[in-house]
């Protein structure tokens, strides 16, 4: 659906600025969505989904502790073969307990 129709930006657009462009302000939503100045009603439009996506965004900060920083995230192996499954190595007699 559109959210502004002069310059055809969909909501799509305005979520992937949110969500992957950087963008945290209407201004910066219609910079870099290339919005014109037009008839101005979307800007109330604009302004709610900015705002819902800012609630939505610091609300998982607080609940997760924020964003992980990258030096904590796991290096993944670049290529895996395919029909190639990963085995876990046991040691002798170290097979798990059961639960009685
Ligand atoms: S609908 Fe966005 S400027 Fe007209």
């Amino acid at each position: 659906m559109y959210v502004c129709v002069c310059n055809a930006v969909t909501e799509d657009d305005v979520r992937d600025c949110l969500a992957h462009g950087g963008s945290r302000s209407a201004k910066d939503v219609k910079a870099a969505c290339g919005m014109l100045p037009g008839c101005g009603s979307c800007t109330k439009r604009l302004h709610a989904m900015v705002s819902e996506h800012r609630t939505a965004s610091e609300l998982v900060d607080a609940l997760t502790g924020g964003p992980a920083p990258l030096e904590l995230a796991p290096e993944l192996p670049r290529e895996v073969p395919v029909g190639d499954t990963p085995m876990i190595e046991l040691e002798r007699g170290s097979a798990p307990q059961t639960a009685a």
